[in-house]
């Protein structure tokens, strides 16, 4: 498997006791800048309000099966969980798109740590993405 950062997060959370344990509790504004060579494939994505964005988790620590959830008390399968510490460091937040610049969006939600990498970007589609 190859994977390839489409860019970075520009966040107001530094360090890791700043940030959110979930996006959706905070309303702090990021920004995601897309490189030059892939600012293109956001063209249309304007006509969405929210997206779902993946990221990388670079801070995260080693792996951990078995993990206590935020405000729980015990234990839990970290698959059960959305704890960042996976074999994968893979960070998943549905975002509001407040604009788009360019290659820079503008993003309510995010958790995600100042210059986290981001591997993907996709529209939320109620159709599809609501039960
Ligand atoms: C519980 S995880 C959830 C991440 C994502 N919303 C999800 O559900 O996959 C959120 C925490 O990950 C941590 N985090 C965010 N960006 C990170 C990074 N680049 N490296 C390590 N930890 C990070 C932050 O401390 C944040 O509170």
């Amino acid at each position: 498997m190859e994977l390839k950062a489409i860019g970075l997060v520009n966040s107001p959370f530094k360090v890791k006791k700043d940030s959110p344990h979930q996006g959706r509790f905070s309303e702090e504004i990021s920004t995601i800048e897309i490189f030059p060579e892939y600012a293109e494939a956001l063209d249309g994505i304007e006509n969405f309000s929210n997206l779902f964005v993946i990221y990388w988790m670079d801070r995260s620590g080693p792996a951990s099966l078995k993990v206590v959830p935020h405000g729980r008390t015990e234990k839990r399968g970290l698959f059960a969980t959305r704890a960042p510490v996976r074999p994968n460091s893979l960070g998943l937040c549905m975002v509001e798109l407040v604009k788009r610049e360019g290659n820079l969006l503008t993003v309510k939600w995010l958790d995600a740590l100042d210059q986290s990498p981001v591997l993907d970007i996709k529209p939320f589609v109620p159709d599809i993405d609501c039960l």
